[in-house]
């Protein structure tokens, strides 16, 4: 694998009001390499996004994208490089002033580059790649859950992103918006995107991704496949499993109770 195809954490430590969120954190997202990072409410997770796009510092050691180090660096010095990345907001954070296609456009807009024309162009592709093209011109507030999640992941894709983040995607849609994100998902890593969800929904990480970080007390206490997820005897791996074994095995006993 070359430097110049991941996002890289090397040894960060990141606290809050004096306490540790992350400490000696080493963590790698190779392009091409479809990742979860699983680990319960405050444990971190969208915390590791921020630093991974340079919205927040590190305390001590460095983040890399590609070969370019943006610790320490003003914005200005890795917009390119930034540029690489979407994210797509826990909640979505769409702007409730501007309607579908502006929130879509938005950056495209802010960076000047493109004609108007082909800007509309762009959203119209987007939003009809996340099947919600007849809600270009509503507001976020007259869009159900589900259909903001879609019309974050349009604006996400509208810079035509190598890398994009997906923070709880999943959280609060019923399970035909589930299926529908990780429909989605699949479909832009098929288009050769690399995608890094953080999550605690299982079902949906182990659609759509091939490997695992388990984030626990600060440090990353867990990374590989799904069968070695599956297979972990770390007690904070098989707790945060376990229940999901748990309603499997209360489904299975009442269906065979009706049977
Ligand atoms: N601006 C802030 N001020 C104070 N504490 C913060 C701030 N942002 C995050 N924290 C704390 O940092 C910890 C990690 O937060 P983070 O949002 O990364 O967790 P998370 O794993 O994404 O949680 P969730 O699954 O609930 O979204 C939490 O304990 C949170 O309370
Ligand atoms: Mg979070």
């Amino acid at each position: 694998m070359s430097i110049t195809d991941c996002i890289r954490m090397e040894q960060v430590c990141y606290s809050v009001g004096g306490r540790k969120i992350l400490q000696d954190f080493d963590f790698c997202l190779e392009r091409g390499v479809n990742r979860t990072i699983l680990g319960v409410s405050g444990a971190g997770k969208t915390t590791i996004l921020k630093l991974l796009l340079g919205l927040l510092e590190p305390d001590s050691g460095r983040v890399c994208i590609g070969d370019v180090c943006i610790t320490g660096q003003p914005e200005s010095r890795f917009m390119e490089q930034r540029k690489r990345i979407a994210i797509v907001f826990q909640g979505g954070a769409l702007f409730d002033s501007m309607t579908v296609g502006e929130n879509v456009g938005y950056r495209l807009f802010e960076a000047g580059e493109l004609a108007e024309n082909e800007i509309e162009r762009i959203v119209l592709e987007k939003l009809s790649f996340v099947g919600v093209e007849q809600a270009v011109n509503l507001y976020p507030a007259e869009l159900s859950g589900g259909m903001k999640k879609r019309v974050a992941i349009a604006r996400a894709l509208a810079a035509d992103p190598d890398y994009i983040f997906f923070d709880e995607p999943t959280t609060g849609l019923d399970p035909i918006g589930v299926y529908n994100i990780c429909k989605l998902m699949q479909q832009l890593q098929e288009e050769g995107k690399t995608t890094l969800m953080v999550t605690h929904d299982l079902a949906t990480a182990f659609a759509t991704s091939e490997r695992f970080t388990f984030l626990h007390q600060a440090r990353m206490v867990f990374d590989g496949t799904e069968e070695e997820i599956r297979a972990s005897q770390i007690p904070e791996v098989r707790e945060f499993l376990a229940p999901t074994e748990q309603v499997l095995f209360v489904d299975m006993t009442n269906r065979n109770g009706r049977e």
